[in-house]
Order: structure tokens, then sequence, then C-alpha cells
């Protein structure tokens, strides 16, 4: 059975690895994992959230699309720098969106990977969980994926493509949790991960 999967970046910038473990996660699943369909769900042309921009109960049609790419989910995949400690805010700004009634999150399945700084944004990942308490999304608990993008350095290469094989292992272990937690919420499977 197939699922699909929504994957958000939290980074605008251009060569962004986070976007690269997208790249990657979508080849990862093409080549060696059936019934994953992922899609790059684009959050940069999203405007900053206003509510009066909800006139007349109708969002602006870009925030209306992504929700509806949302809402199509029966997965989300997160990748997302940390910034100061925290998801960035343009991700941030993505959950607010889609969490306006009616929220679309609920009830999907989602996993978390992030290539940052130091502690490869392992202090973000658990405030989007937090975030995803109140959006009713459930996460997978393991594997965790903490990439430091910088030590040891070579894991990506200029354009932010990851390049290293036994992170891809790694990324493609969450994916394989990804998709048996998913059918398992949604009673498709009984098959424990
Ligand atoms: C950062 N960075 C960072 N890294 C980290 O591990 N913890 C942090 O708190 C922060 N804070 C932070 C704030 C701001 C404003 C910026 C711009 C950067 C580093 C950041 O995570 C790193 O540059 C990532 O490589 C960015 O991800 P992309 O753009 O490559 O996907």
């Amino acid at each position: 059975e197939s699922i699909k999967v929504a994957a958000l970046c939290g980074s605008v910038r251009q060569a962004s690895y986070n976007r690269g473990l997208i790249r990657s996660a979508i080849e990862i699943t093409k080549g060696s994992i059936a019934g994953v369909e992922i899609e790059d769900v684009d959050i940069t042309a999203l405007p900053m959230l206003n509510t009066d921009l909800e006139g007349g109960g109708r969002f602006p049609p870009v925030v209306e699309a992504f929700r509806q790419k949302i809402l199509e989910a029966d997965s989300i995949l997160f990748a997302s720098p940390e910034y100061n400690y925290s998801v960035s805010a343009p991700l941030k700004n993505a959950m607010d969106w889609a969490s306006r009634p009616p929220n679309v999150w609920a009830d999907k399945a989602a996993a978390i990977i992030s290539a940052s700084g130091g502690s490869g944004g392992s202090r973000s990942q658990y405030h989007l969980r937090q975030i995803g308490v109140f959006l009713d999304l459930h996460f997978i608990n393991k594997p965790e994926l903490f990439i430091d993008a910088h030590h040891p350095p070579g894991k990506f290469d200029k354009n932010g493509d990851l390049i290293d094989a036994e992170t891809k292992e790694r990324l493609k272990q969450v994916l394989l949790s990804l998709q048996t937690f998913t059918l398992r919420l949604q009673g498709r499977s009984k098959l424990k991960n």
C-alpha cells in the first residue's frame, strides 16, 4: 500500500543542506523503498501569517494550495535547520497557516530530520514535537536523525546534496519507520516497527 509524504524544508536558502536531505529522501524512496511517494512542498511563497488575509472565510490562493497539499498527504517529513535553538521562522509560519481551522495537520504521521550546527538540530526537533502536540501530529520516536552539517566535513557537496553513504542509510531507516508508522496509524497494517 502506498503512502504520500509531504516534505517541508525549513530553509529557503539556495544550497540548503536540509533541502538536500529532502532530495536524497526522494532518491532513496525511488530507488529502494516501494510504496512511499515524497513530494517536496515549497513553503517560500507563503505570506507571513496574518489573519486579516482570511477575509470572508477564505485563505489567499497560495495558502489554500499549501493547505491542500498537507490535507492530501498521509504523512509529513520535516527537514529544518535549527535557528537559535528552535525551528526556523519560515517553517513555523507554514505550520501556523495550516493550523488555522480546520487544522489540516490533524491525525497525520510525521518524522523530523535536520542538518544544522553542532547539535545537529536536536533542540529544534524537540520544539517541533511540542508544536505538533497542539496540531495533533504523531511523530515517529525512532530512529532520530540529527546531522552536524560541518563536522566531520564532507557530508554535503557545495550544492547541498548529501553525499555521505552512512547518513543516507540512516535517512533510509527514518523513511522506513515513517512508512510503517503511517500504515499503522491509518489502520492499514498491524505491524509494529
Ligand atoms: C543558525 N544555525 C544554528 N545551528 C544550530 O545548530 N543551532 C542554532 O541555534 C543555530 N542558530 C542559527 C540561527 C540563525 C539565524 C542562522 C542563520 C543559523 C546554523 C544553521 O543551522 C546552519 O547554517 C544550517 O546549515 C542551515 O541549514 P540549511 O540552510 O543548510 O538547510
